[in-house]
């Protein structure tokens, strides 16, 4: 696999005046992470995960004020960020479609899969659709492997995918996510 360049010396970082890690969530932070940690260190992933709750993603400008609030560099918080395939650094789409790639699902076909799914959306593993909708994204495995392929699309989990449920599985999406009866969301505790 080619090392990909990161102009990270030029690389223009946009901020905004307000604080994404807010008083409230250094609180919350205050009272739960860092009583129950020894380090500050450790409490890294509990506010990245509350930074990623909050908005969706975890802005650059966030990183750094992760790292001033735990007396870490920007760079330790970062490296901990891009580790970890859950974490999102850049706005991602209403709906996540994460396709398992592990051994079982791949002798089953998730890489035929993707490159349907590419040549419908025209993005590939971590690109996101120009209307915002869907998000694609690689994992490892799901749980599912006797039921291999297997997608998780927002939390809700398909198995033994093809290419033909997809297809309907994505011509069903709502507009609005809310609407998406996958467990957490709104629909499902209508549902
Ligand atoms: S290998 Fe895909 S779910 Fe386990």
């Amino acid at each position: 696999m080619p090392w990909i360049v990161k102009p990270s010396g030029t690389q223009q970082i946009e901020r905004r005046t307000e604080p994404y890690l807010t008083e409230a969530l250094r609180a919350e932070l205050e009272a739960d992470a860092l009583t129950r940690y020894p380090t500050k260190q450790a409490a890294t992933l509990p506010a990245l995960h509350a930074v990623q709750h909050t908005y969706g993603y975890i802005p650059y400008q966030a990183i750094e004020e992760i790292a001033a609030f735990l007396d870490l560099t920007a760079a330790e918080v970062y490296d901990t960020a891009t580790f970890y395939e859950e974490f999102f650094l850049e706005p991602k789409g209403k709906y996540l479609v994460q396709i398992c790639q592990s051994i079982a699902c791949e002798l089953c076909g998730c890489f035929d899969l993707k490159g349907w799914l590419t040549d419908k959306l025209q993005i590939t593993n971590g690109e996101t659709t120009d209307d915002g909708k869907i998000t694609l994204q690689m994992v490892e495995c799901l749980g599912m492997c006797d039921d291999a392929p297997a997608v998780l699309i927002n939390g809700k989990m398909y198995r033994k995918v093809t290419a033909d449920q997809m297809d309907k599985v994505l011509a069903e999406l709502p507009d609005d996510p809310a609407r998406f009866p996958a467990p957490g969301t709104a629909a499902a505790a209508q549902a």
